[in-house]
């Protein structure tokens, strides 16, 4: 049996694909165009016969037509995006590209492969779309967290095209039957994570002794699980999910990113003391704030919870604690992943610190 994942080589496809596999998961197919955020040398130790990785895009219908057809997979396992909403701020029209036109056309190679199906594979088929809890918009300081119900009203062209994938997704249910599975999640962190988000920027500019760039005042909430849960609950929806439902998943660690920083800043300071006695914290600067900058997002996984027995098995201090020493001693990777390009979108993005 084989699954078909796209965006792989990412953060989260990476260690989908791990977990999977070393849960004893069937062969996996991965399609990743291996864009700046896309590493193969995450995955270039699996045999082959466990990871077959095709370097394309999800917009390429004849590419997705020829690897339904050749490897018939059980499930599409849909993953590859773009994913920084800095970068959808500065640059929006990949991400409405690769987010709602490759997500079509993969919609669209997968509902014809799927309707050309014999029984009992048809029947078992699915398509997991993984979105993101930011299509919900901004919550208040005190009000609940997201639902599966909660409206939709995202705010950076990033949400807006996951959104936009999301109802999609819903309407190839509805119209033509396709079992298809979404889920929500919050805020990742974990192990190979690109260092443009938050924690992993944090973590690599504090071991540089560079500036840590917090936007505005700080006090933005989010919702951090760690990416191991995050594969998990994915893993349980494919496995046992309804076609057509929504589930979302989240971390049950609300903190505002000074605090996530600060936590990061005491964990660096007793891993490796600064000279002269200096903390991490000094390093701390805050910059203009991003525009239309959610302030806080919050999810309830109970429907995850009760429905399939989704529980996140790390707490956030753990987890944090695993990545700062996973970053911090995984030097080679951060060195191989920071491209020409990413030192020049560094460069852009914060040039007020000089
Ligand atoms: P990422 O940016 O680390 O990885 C995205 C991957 O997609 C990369 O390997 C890239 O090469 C690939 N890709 C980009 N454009 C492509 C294209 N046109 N064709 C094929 N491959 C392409 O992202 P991530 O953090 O791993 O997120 C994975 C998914 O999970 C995304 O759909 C994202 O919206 C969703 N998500 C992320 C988070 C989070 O906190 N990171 C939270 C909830 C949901
Ligand atoms: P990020 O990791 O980009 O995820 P998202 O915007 O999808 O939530 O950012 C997490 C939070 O950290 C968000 O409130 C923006 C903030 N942030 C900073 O304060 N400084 C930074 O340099 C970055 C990248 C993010």
């Amino acid at each position: 049996m084989t699954i078909l994942v796209t965006g792989g080589l990412g953060f989260i496809g990476t260690n989908f694909i791990l977990g999977h596999l070393a849960a004893g998961g069937d062969r996996v197919v991965n399609l990743d165009l291996a864009t700046y955020a896309g590493n193969y040398g995450n995955l270039a130790h699996l045999p082959p016969e466990k990871h077959l990785f095709v370097r394309g895009d999800v917009c390429d219908r004849g590419l997705a037509d020829r690897l339904l057809a050749e490897h018939r997979p059980r499930a599409v396992a849909h993953l590859a995006a773009e994913s920084h909403v800095d970068r959808s701020i500065t640059g929006p029209e990949s991400f409405v590209r690769t987010n709602i036109l490759g997500t079509f056309t993969l919609l669209e190679a997968t509902r014809a492969h799927w309707e050309g199906l014999p029984e009992p594979e048809r029947a078992g088929f699915r398509f997991l779309y993984v979105s993101t809890d930011e299509v919900y918009g901004s919550l208040e300081p005190d009000a609940p967290p997201f639902t599966e119900l909660s409206p939709c009203l995202p705010n950076s062209p990033y949400s807006a095209s996951k959104a936009a994938g999301d109802h999609l997704a819903r309407s190839y249910f509805r119209t033509y039957g396709l079992p298809v599975l979404v889920t929500h999640c919050s805020n990742n962190y974990g192990p190979y994570q690109f260092p443009e988000k938050f924690i992993p920027l944090m973590i690599i500019n504090a071991l540089a002794e560079k500036p840590l760039p917090v936007y505005g005042d700080g006090r933005q909430v989010r919702d951090w699980i760690h990416v191991e849960d995050h594969v998990r609950a994915l893993s349980l929806v494919l496995d046992r999910g309804v076609p057509g439902e929504t589930y979302n998943a989240g971390g049950l660690a609300e903190c505002a990113n000074i605090e996530v920083l600060g936590r990061i800043c005491s964990i660096l300071d007793l891993a490796r003391p600064r000279q002269g006695g200096a903390r991490h914290m000094d390093l701390a600067v805050h910059v203009t704030d991003r525009p239309g900058h959610d302030r806080r997002y919050a999810i309830d996984s109970a429907k995850l919870e009760s429905e399939l027995g989704f529980r996140p098995q790390y707490s956030f201090p753990d987890g944090l604690a695993a990545t700062v020493e996973w970053y911090r001693t995984n030097p080679a990777w951060v060195e191989s992943v920071t491209s020409g390009e990413y030192r020049e979108w560094m460069r852009r993005q914060y040039r007020q610190e000089g």
